[in-house]
């Protein structure tokens, strides 16, 4: 994930202009190495329609929209899933061992809720953003996590890896 200094992932009406494109090119580096990424139904609608990339140019084997809508299809390496543990019972039987999930704030939310995340990566922007919307959506949950790393990947963005304490 991307954020602002202040946890925001996108603007209020959902665009990411305080956002560089360093963290795209981040994302795609990361799915790589995964060769699977997880997303709500929301931001697969809201990147789809970018003027300049979209999901269609990251390179993945496999890259899972999770919906309530059962009716959804999409089109491989698209694929629709139900709930978090859905998605990873479907990147467990494609034989994924990982698999990188990329927002938008109301899945993160549904996954850590669930304890279906290890690993937290996030590029942190020089912004600070006075509305907009949060990195994990407001729900009853608290975990702890312990620092892994803190690199500067560039002038201004510094990526923390932290791993989520599982007891
Ligand atoms: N800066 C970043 O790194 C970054 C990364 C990703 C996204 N974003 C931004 O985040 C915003 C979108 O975030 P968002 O919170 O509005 O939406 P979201 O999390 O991308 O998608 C929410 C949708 O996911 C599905 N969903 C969520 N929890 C579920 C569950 N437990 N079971 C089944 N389906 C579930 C639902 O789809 P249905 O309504 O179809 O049931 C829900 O409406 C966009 O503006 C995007 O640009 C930023």
């Amino acid at each position: 994930m991307a954020m602002s200094l202040n946890g925001m992932i996108a603007s209020k009406s959902g665009n990411e202009d305080f956002l560089s494109d360093t963290n795209w090119k981040s994302f795609g580096e990361l799915v790589k190495k995964h060769g699977c990424f997880i997303i709500g139904r929301k931001t697969y609608e809201t990147v789809q329609k970018w003027p300049d990339y979209n999901f269609n140019d990251i390179k993945a084997r496999l890259k899972i929209v999770v919906s309530n809508d059962k009716d959804l299809k999409l089109a491989p390496p698209f694929l629709a899933a139900n709930s978090p543990k859905d998605a990873i019972e479907k990147a467990i039987a494609m034989n994924f061992e990982s698999a990188i999930l990329t927002g938008g704030s109301t899945i993160n939310s549904a996954f850590i809720s669930a304890n279906l995340i290890d690993e937290v990566i996030i590029n942190i922007e020089p912004a600070i953003i006075g509305s907009g919307i949060s990195i994990f959506a407001e729900s009853d949950f608290e975990k702890r996590l312990s620092l892994d790393e803190a690199v500067r990947i560039t002038d201004d963005i510094m990526q923390i890896k932290y791993k989520v304490n599982k007891n």
